[in-house]
């Protein structure tokens, strides 16, 4: 699956939802971030749920925040397909992941590039989805660090969604052909294009040896 990030775009917020929406990526990839996890602070939890009431891909959202939980039950309203959050953002990772459940949405924990893949052994049999961060999050535009490929391995085997977020693009897509990915999360190599449903169809060609 194809998630995109809004979070830097040619175009202005609302057109690019709006693009995504309408174009054949799989998910919507929602970036929160909250000046304090990172350094970057993009929106309020009221400007994301009117941002995106009346999209219709599910929602893939990635909460870069500390303090997840207070978010959890707006976000739930959208019903989204899966909330995300950092484990170095809670000091109770274990209420986030039931507090997420209650809602009946898929559960992920993101690992930053720094992070090893141990830290997530005590969660990995309760949670559905890692995302296997491939830049330091913050912001959109970055270069690949093909290094936490790594990581994907010593997950492939488990029963788990795997996503990879951050430098995807034409040139770095190659390296992630022989990992098992479920979702490929790429933002401005999408959103700064002309052509959104042309980018997302070179990303999917190329992940899958078509051209
Ligand atoms: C990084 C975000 C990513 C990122 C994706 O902080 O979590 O989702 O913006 O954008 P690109 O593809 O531009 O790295
Ligand atoms: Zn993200």
């Amino acid at each position: 699956m194809i998630a995109v990030s809004y979070l830097k775009s040619k175009y202005e917020k609302y057109e690019t939802i709006k693009l995504i929406n309408n174009s054949n990526a799989d998910l919507i990839h929602v970036d929160l971030m909250d000046g304090l996890y990172v350094e970057n602070k993009n929106f309020t939890i009221e400007e994301v749920l009117n941002d995106l009431k009346d999209t219709t891909k599910p929602l893939d959202i990635h909460l870069m925040v500390n303090n997840p939980e207070i978010y959890i039950p707006d976000l739930a309203k959208l019903k989204p397909f899966a909330i995300t959050f950092h484990l170095d953002g809670t000091s109770n990772p274990l209420e986030v992941i039931d507090l997420i459940k209650d809602y009946n949405i898929k559960v992920g924990i993101a690992i930053n590039p720094n992070e090893e893949k141990f830290i997530l052994d005590d969660y990995l049999d309760i949670i559905d989805y890692v995302l296997i961060m491939s830049v330091v999050p913050g912001k959109g535009g970055q270069m690949f660090i093909k290094e936490v490929l790594n990581k994907v391995k010593e997950l492939e085997n488990k029963n788990l969604l795997i996503g990879i977020d951050g430098g995807i693009n034409e040139s770095t897509i190659i390296y992630l052909k022989d990992y098992k990915i479920d979702i490929v999360v790429s933002g401005s190599y999408v959103c700064m294009s002309d052509n959104y449903n042309k980018s997302i169809n070179i990303l999917r060609y190329k992940l899958n040896d078509y051209l």
